[in-house]
């Protein structure tokens, strides 16, 4: 069976997505990640994209909505988000608790479905979490849930979303955390017809790379960011940031990273870790 079409067609056939990743909010709203309050950082964000009045049709979310596994963060993620008033999709990234969203987010009024349809693309999001280790891995029943949504839907273009990038960023440090079973992974990718495009989080910094006529994109965090491109663990003082993409009906697609206008967040440099 076809899976819903849960975005209202556009007249042109373009779908417009907004990417958010990494917002580690907490159950205590009160609470720092290294020095910056995420839940103010995460508010800021929404309130910057509401000011920007951009169209998009939907929201992509790539994982690490928490930081402490809590009830009470994607609570709060799923009250703030609403502001945006658009359907929410996600995925979990290693510092969620993954069960437990797909058990409650559907009462919150995010939605649990895995694989979007649209008149053009389709959007796969996929599960690289292992519990409580900060490295992703992907299981061949992910791998088998893209071939099985491409047989389904061979018309359409593809974009998989996941929390790891499986590609390494050249930081040293970060590049340990990476998708561990990559190469098989992008093996199958490049099996998929019609695949664009890989979209990510997890390593807080705007990231680009292609290969084999397939685009990988990172998003920069809600919350603190990471130095490109640096051997040990470092922070950025840049500020939080966001995507923006429009696909387009030939399969072409356009992408902008956008961040904070007045960043007030400055992370504690001081900070050995992770
Ligand atoms: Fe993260």
């Amino acid at each position: 069976m076809a899976p819903r079409n849960l975005i209202p067609d556009n007249l042109d056939g373009t779908i417009r997505v907004l990417h958010i990743s990494d917002c580690h909010l907490y159950a205590d709203s009160r609470r720092d990640l290294l020095g910056v309050n995420t839940m103010d950082s995460f508010r800021s964000t929404l309130l910057d994209i509401i000011a920007q009045n951009r169209e998009y049709d939907f929201i992509a979310v790539t994982g690490d909505l928490s930081q402490d596994y809590s009830v009470a963060s994607y609570e709060h993620f799923a009250r703030e988000i609403a502001i945006l008033k658009k359907p929410v999709f996600f995925l979990p990234g290693n510092h969620d608790d993954g069960p437990l969203m797909y058990k409650i987010f559907g009462n919150l009024g995010i939605n649990v479905e895995k694989n979007v349809i649209t008149p053009y693309w389709q959007f796969i999001f996929l599960n690289s979490e292992v519990y409580a280790v900060p490295h992703g891995w992907i299981e061949k029943r992910q791998l088998d849930y893209v071939r099985f949504c491409a047989h389904r839907s061979p018309d359409k273009y593809i974009v998989v979303l996941v929390h790891h990038m499986p590609q390494l960023v050249n930081s040293a440090w970060l590049d340990t955390q990476t998708m561990h079973n990559k190469e098989e992974f992008n093996a199958c990718m490049r099996t998929i017809p019609n695949l664009k495009l890989v979209l990510t989080g997890h390593v807080h910094q705007e990231f680009e790379h292609e290969e084999y006529g397939i685009k990988y994109l990172a998003t920069p965090s809600t919350s603190i960011q990471f130095a490109p491109l640096s051997a040990n663990f470092s922070l950025d003082d840049i500020g939080p940031g966001w995507r923006y993409l429009t696909f387009y009906p030939d399969g072409t697609f356009e992408s902008e990273v956008c961040r904070l206008k007045n960043n007030i967040f400055t992370p504690n440099f001081d900070s050995g870790g992770y």
